[in-house]
C-alpha cells in the first residue's frame, strides 16, 4: 500500500471499526481497562497512526479483491451502509472508473460499545467530518461521493447497482431497520452484500441468496451473502 493520509483520530476510529487490527498487547490492555479508558486515553498515545492506516488499507484492498470476484466496479451507483472510515470506497475509487458512492453512517462514538447485536441500534463508531476528510485528503474527488447521517438526513432515493454493508447491516443491527428504505431503492438489477449469522432467513426476503464467504477464525463469526431480487412483501 502506498502512503496514506491518516490522523490520530482517524486511526482511533479504525481500531473501533476493525478491532482485528489491534495488536495482542493492545487487546490485553483494552480487556483490563475497559473500552472507555482504552478509546479515550490509551489509543491516543499507544498506537502508530501510520501503521494502523497502512494495515487498514491493506485489509480494505483484500476486501475489494474478494468482492471483485462477484461484482464489476466501473460506472456503478454504489450505496455503502455503515462504511466506517470508507477505506473500501477509497480502494474502489483508486482501482476502478466512474463510480459514485452514497454513504450512510452515524455521527458519534458510543461511550461503551458492546460488540455484537445491538437491538436498539445505538452503537456507532464514526465521525462524518473525519470520513469526508479521509476521502478528500487521500485523493477522492468530492463530486464522487455524498455522506448521509442516518439519524438526521433524508436518505438518498435512487436505484443502486450495488449496496455494500460489511459488518454493519444485520451484523450489528437488524436488517429490518432498513427494509422499507431498501424496498424503495432496489431495482431488479441491484445486488446487496452484507454479513450475517442467519443467511437462511434472507431466502424469504430475496429471490437469490448466495454465501460468498464464511468467517470462522476471526472475531467476525458470520457469513457474507450476496442477494438480489428483493421481494415486495
Ligand atoms: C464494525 S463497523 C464496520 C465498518 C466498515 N464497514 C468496515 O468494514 O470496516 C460498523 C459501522 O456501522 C456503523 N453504523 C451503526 N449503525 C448504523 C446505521 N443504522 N446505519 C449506517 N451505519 C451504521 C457504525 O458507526 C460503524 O462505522
Amino acid at each position: 500500500m502506498r502512503s496514506i493520509f491518516i490522523s490520530r483520530e482517524m486511526a482511533q476510529l479504525i481500531l473501533l471499526q476493525r478491532n482485528e487490527l489491534l495488536t495482542p498487547f493492545l487487546k490485553k490492555i483494552r480487556k483490563v481497562l475497559g473500552r472507555y479508558l482504552f478509546t479515550n486515553f490509551i489509543s491516543k498515545y499507544f498506537i502508530s497512526k501510520n501503521q494502523v492506516g497502512i494495515e487498514y488499507m491493506n485489509l480494505m484492498e483484500y476486501e475489494l479483491r474478494s468482492l471483485s470476484k462477484y461484482l464489476s466496479f466501473n460506472d456503478k451507483n454504489i450505496l455503502s451502509i455503515g462504511s466506517g472510515l470508507s477505506g473500501l470506497e477509497l480502494s474502489i475509487y483508486k482501482n476502478y472508473k466512474n463510480n459514485f458512492f452514497s454513504i450512510i453512517e452515524k455521527n458519534y462514538v458510543s461511550q461503551k460499545v458492546v460488540y455484537g447485536w445491538d437491538k436498539n441500534n445505538n452503537e456507532a463508531y464514526n465521525r462524518i467530518s473525519l470520513v469526508e476528510k479521509f476521502l478528500i485528503q487521500n485523493g477522492m474527488d468530492e463530486n464522487k461521493f455524498k455522506i448521509y447521517n442516518y439519524d438526521s438526513d433524508n436518505l438518498p432515493e435512487k436505484s443502486f447497482d450495488y449496496i455494500i454493508s460489511l459488518y454493519s447491516l444485520d451484523y450489528h443491527y437488524d436488517f429490518n431497520l432498513y427494509y422499507e428504505y431498501l424496498k424503495k431503492n432496489f431495482s431488479n438489477k441491484t445486488k446487496i452484500i452484507f454479513d450475517t449469522i442467519r443467511p437462511d432467513y434472507f431466502k424469504k426476503i430475496f429471490t437469490n441468496v448466495d454465501i460468498i464467504n464464511i468467517e470462522e477464525n476471526t472475531v467476525h463469526k458470520s457469513k457474507r451473502i450476496i442477494c438480489s431480487g428483493l421481494k415486495s412483501n
